[in-house]
């Protein structure tokens, strides 16, 4: 989260050492430090167009008379942290002809930033001459760890080039990766990046996240529905939060959506899953994001002029099993109660986001806290998993995962399981409880490793201790195992 000025300045002139400590000193005078903005980062055309004579690349004397390192040390002074620009290639995007880029400097600019005291860099694509993406963007990454300052690294190939693609890629290499070509501040823009980054969920995770480019809530292009559509669309993907307009000029309504505290929970959720799509059709898009503790935050979506009832159900967002849900509205802050319904009327071109809860007490359950068959692990290598790691049982029949679980009454309970295979059938499984037959889990593919989904049990439990045990019907065993949620539903 944090500021990048090229949304709203580019390379005017306006763009300079004043805009960007005033962006640092409103972060937090307007209390957005505290709802999360950390970075303060710096775009193109921040240099002079030619190096020194020594080959390091010099400050512009106009925009930053006092050099970069005296602005990052302002920065810093808030307690902020400061991010710049260059590009994977001989030249930079924009001015006549572009400013140096980092192609075969890559370790001299480096060294440069980090001497700056630079905390994230944004690296462009532009002058590539046709060298590897690949290539050119692990060499910063080496160049940058190199530096033994630990730096941010976005790569800014804007999803180019490939097979192999940079969401294929780029968590080995940065730390997040567009995935498009420039936003611009229209509906249609932004909308089609949204389109876009919304099929990549299996890439996002903590430490390596997709990026539909930074945000223009503010500049004036869309209308307030728009932006909040924007905003929470933003969020639900768990895409980077960098505003884009000029904070010394936006309105009161901006400040209100960037500083959304529900909205920004939902894109900073620990979980650090991206949301995936439930159903899209004719304009109407319900997309549902699985966080930490076990709620969902739902969009409902309307990408059409006309007002629409838009909506899904508990069960469709692995949800069932619960006698009733709250929505919470995180915008409007209404809350209300329903027994599985998660529906609105959305009005063209706007977003309902809420925040669904089951109701009742749930108790988690981590896998990696369970009992399971000799030669299980405990991994970390598919990202999106609760707690220290997802349970990986031998591929074969009778592979089992065992809990002990603990209910505060006897009775009817549900069991939800939070799991991903990438297979193309399911890998079913037989439930017991206390050694008695429970039932069949089925566990359909979830599309991907890091894809999760949750398949859900209905099982009376004693008060007390309870032995549940899934144990695989077929040889491709049991799906990677995250948790299990127990939720009392009543006697
Ligand atoms: C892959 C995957 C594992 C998974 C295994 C399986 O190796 O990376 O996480 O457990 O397949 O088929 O179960």
């Amino acid at each position: 989260m944090g500021f990048n000025n090229w949304n709203t300045t580019a390379c005017r002139p306006e763009f300079n050492e004043a805009m960007v400590k005033a962006i640092a000193d409103i972060f937090v005078s307007r209390g957005l430090k505290d709802v999360g903005y950390e970075y303060v980062n710096i775009d193109d055309c921040w240099a002079e167009p030619q190096r020194d004579a020594n080959g390091d690349l010099v400050p512009h004397r106009t925009r930053f008379p006092n050099g970069i390192k005296a602005v990052a040390d302002y920065v810093h002074s808030k307690g902020l942290k400061f991010g710049i620009y260059t590009s994977a290639g001989t030249k930079t995007c924009n001015g006549a002809g572009g400013f140096p880029g980092a192609l075969n400097n890559e370790q001299r600019d480096a060294d440069l930033f980090a001497s700056w005291g630079v905390d994230y860099l944004k690296y462009d694509n532009c002058n590539n001459q046709g060298v590897d993406a690949q290539v050119r963007y692990t060499r910063m990454r080496d160049a940058l760890a190199n530096t033994g300052r630990p730096i941010t690294y976005s790569i800014c190939e804007w999803g180019r080039t490939g097979p192999p693609r940079v969401w294929e890629w780029g968590k080995d290499v940065g730390n997040l990766w567009r995935t498009t070509g420039d936003i611009s501040d229209n509906w249609t823009s932004m909308i089609g990046k949204a389109q876009a980054n919304r099929s990549l969920a299996r890439y996002a995770g903590p430490g390596h996240w997709n990026d539909p480019d930074m945000l223009e809530v503010g500049n004036g292009g869309m209308t307030p529905a728009e932006y909040r559509t924007h905003f929470s669309l933003w969020a639900v993907m768990a895409a980077p939060l960098l505003i884009g307009s000029d904070l010394r000029e936006v309105s009161e309504d901006t400040f209100t959506i960037l500083k959304n505290t529900d909205v920004i929970a939902v894109d900073q959720d620990k979980l650090g899953r991206q949301a995936t799509v439930v159903s899209a059709s004719g304009g109407h898009v319900v997309y549902s994001k699985v966080l930490a503790n076990g709620d969902r935050a739902v969009a409902l979506s309307n990408e059409t002029t006309a007002t629409a009832t838009i909506g899904t159900t508990a069960a469709a967002i692995g949800l069932g099993g619960s006698a009733s849900y709250t929505l919470k509205d995180l915008w409007t802050k209404s809350t209300r109660k329903t027994t599985g319904a998660v529906s609105a009327s959305v009005p063209g071109h706007g977003t309902v986001l809420y925040r669904v809860s089951r109701g009742g007490t749930s108790q988690r359950y981590e896998a990696e806290d369970a009992t399971s068959v000799s030669g299980s692990t405990v991994d970390r290598n598919h990202s999106g998993y609760s707690g220290k790691g997802f349970v990986n049982t031998p591929n074969a029949t009778g592979s089992y995962v065992q809990f002990t679980v603990n209910a505060a009454q006897a009775g009817r309970h549900t069991l939800a399981f939070d799991y991903a295979h990438a297979g193309t059938a399911d890998r079913p499984a037989s439930l017991s409880v206390n050694g008695t037959a429970a039932g069949t889990v089925p566990f359909a593919p979830t599309g991907a490793w890091s894809l999760w989904r949750t398949a859900t049990a209905a099982v009376s439990l004693n008060a007390g201790a309870n032995t549940i045990r899934l144990t695989a019907t077929g040889t491709g065993g049991l799906p990677n195992l995250d948790y299990l949620d127990t939720l009392e539903v009543g006697s």
